[in-house]
């Protein structure tokens, strides 16, 4: 059965000082990629601060390698960054030419992929250390369920057990649909809320709930 449940909402407070967008200097990136693929990017602004930081709220130092999905101008990166992660330890897989190209350069020690996060798995990103944690600005909603599933089973296959996904949605439910959780095995708990946020935004936790077939197999499809 699927687990789709809501923990305490909330607005936090930005107390991470280097966790924002900056200014001009990711809001004009951002509508010029937004103007050009709208459906690809999906929103006119880089998420606030506060959205930020409910996104890495569980994740520190001790958490290891991070596989971020569509950083965009690395809203979630930096953030990342100031919860002790390593810049080294930072995956960015990012689709769009510029925002990989703007990534690069303000993370150098990072690695930029620039990937359909729908080709994950086949891209064989990982053969080491597991994946602590994965962080995604994909607009799932908007993608066809196959795409979510391929995006999610590629995930879910480098991360080690007991760690999470997590992905924000404008919407009030979960941007993932019963289908792609139950044949995925995972649980979906809403974290919490931002206000702050154009427009609000909820977060979600995705996690694998029991081992599934679709996680292990390769070449199966939904
Ligand atoms: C809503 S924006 C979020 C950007 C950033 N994380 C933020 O919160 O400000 C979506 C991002 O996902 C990227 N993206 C969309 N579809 C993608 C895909 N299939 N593979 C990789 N990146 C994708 C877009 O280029 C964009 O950077």
């Amino acid at each position: 059965m699927t687990s789709v449940s809501q923990s305490n909402s909330t607005s936090e407070p930005a107390h991470l000082d280097d966790t924002g967008h900056r200014g001009v200097a990711d809001i004009l990136p951002f509508l010029r990629a937004c103007i050009g693929n709208p459906a690809q990017v999906a929103a006119i602004t880089p998420s606030s601060r506060q959205l930020a930081y409910l996104m890495t709220r569980e994740i520190s130092a001790e958490t290891g390698p991070v596989l971020e999905l569509g950083p965009g101008t690395g809203v979630f990166t930096r953030a990342l960054l100031a919860r002790g992660v390593r810049e080294c330890d930072l995956t960015l897989v990012e689709c769009h030419d510029d925002f990989s190209r703007l990534l690069n350069g303000r993370f150098p020690e990072a690695r930029v992929v620039p990937l359909d996060a729908v080709r994950l798995g086949p891209a064989k990103l990982f053969d080491g250390r597991p994946v602590g944690a994965v962080i995604s600005g994909l607009p799932l909603r908007l993608m066809p369920p196959k795409k979510v599933f391929a995006v999610l089973r590629g995930a879910f296959g480098y991360m080690r057990p007991g760690s999470a996904l997590f992905q924000f949605t404008y919407r009030p439910r979960c941007p993932v649909s019963r289908r792609v959780l139950d044949r995925l095995g995972l649980t979906a708990t809403c974290i919490g809320s931002v206000f702050w946020n154009a427009p609000p935004a909820a977060v979600y936790r995705f996690e694998a709930r029991s081992p599934s077939p679709f996680l292990s197999a390769p070449h199966r499809r939904l």
